[in-house]
């Protein structure tokens, strides 16, 4: 072999035989011809059994109902109470709630139905947007409340706290601190969406002005078709009528409040829903 093709030969063979050492050395990455089948199977769409969906939307359910009612001030009207009289083991309104435990009171049943109507495709457009609930105490009314902000969510507020946040934006003298105060005010009771108020007619003498007027600003702001508003009070129908008759609280209020009620659909001067009952919560606690 000539000098020239030697050298070549040899020069061949040193390229040849680094190259062998380079493709020897572990580079860190895998040769996507491998990696790419892994992707392509994990970004299948996991096909999961009729069993193993219906687990997960009940997990998932869960979560928001549990998500729903652990930020609601509603929490703090709830009790843990002895699951039977002298029993130490205890109970909470929130895990009945959750876990769909409750007892089907009359006040629970009325709000379910209320709220399936306008959950509804089907009836929404035609449910009339407020439902006020009427009953002596511990029937289950708060509870009926808790169950519809666990399951579609709303934001509840006591009667003395809106009395309190209404005069208190109308005691505000700069027009500025007014508009910041009415802005708070809308945001918790005005805007679109469910509101609950409960303990209605709680009010002592001391407070009647101000829940005259805090009753009839907040009916006033809550006429769309849009705004949900379920009322919760121990005063019965009679007992309403009477307010509104005498002028402890404003006859437009009542009015106004016709045109939204569902409870006189038919019958103008069945304004709340009469339940009747025994406590629940001396039931438990004795
Ligand atoms: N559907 C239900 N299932 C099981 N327990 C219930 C149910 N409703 C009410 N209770 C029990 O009764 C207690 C009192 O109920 P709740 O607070 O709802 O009454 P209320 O009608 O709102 O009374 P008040 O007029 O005094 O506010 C609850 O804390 C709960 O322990
Ligand atoms: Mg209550």
């Amino acid at each position: 072999m000539p000098d020239f093709d030697r050298k070549f030969a040899e020069a061949e063979a040193r390229i040849a035989a680094a190259r062998a050492k380079q493709r020897d050395v572990p580079c860190g990455l895998e040769p996507l011809s491998r990696v790419i089948p892994d992707w392509l199977d994990h970004l299948k769409p996991q096909v999961l059994d009729e069993a193993e969906l219906q687990a997960r939307e009940r997990s998932l359910r869960l979560e928001a109902r549990r998500e729903r009612l652990m930020t609601s001030p509603i929490r703090e009207s709830l009790s843990s109470s002895p699951e039977t009289p002298g029993s130490a083991r205890t109970v909470t309104d929130e895990w009945r709630i959750l876990h769909d435990r409750c007892e089907h009171t009359m006040a629970l049943e009325a709000v379910q139905r209320w709220v399936h109507k306008w959950a509804s495709v089907h009836t929404a457009s035609i449910t009339r947007p407020a439902l006020i609930i009427a009953g002596p105490t511990g029937i289950g009314k708060t509870m009926a409340a808790a169950w519809a902000v666990a399951e579609v969510g709303a934001r509840y507020v006591r009667f003395p706290e809106l009395i309190e946040d209404h005069r208190a934006f109308q005691r505000k003298a700069g027009i500025r601190e007014l508009e910041t105060e009415r802005h708070a005010f809308n945001a918790k009771f005005v805007r679109p969406g469910f509101v609950i108020l409960d303990e209605l007619g709680i009010e002592g003498d001391r407070d009647r002005d101000g829940a005259k007027e805090a009753l009839a600003y907040f009916v006033e702001k809550r006429q769309m078709w849009h705004q949900r508003t379920l009322v919760l009070t121990n005063k019965s129908n009679a007992e309403l009528l009477a307010r509104f008759e005498s002028g402890q609280y404003d006859q437009r209020t009542l009015d106004r409040l016709r045109r939204l009620l569902i409870t006189a659909v038919e019958d103008d001067s069945r304004i709340a829903l009469d339940l009747k009952g025994d406590s629940m919560r001396r039931a438990r606690s004795t």
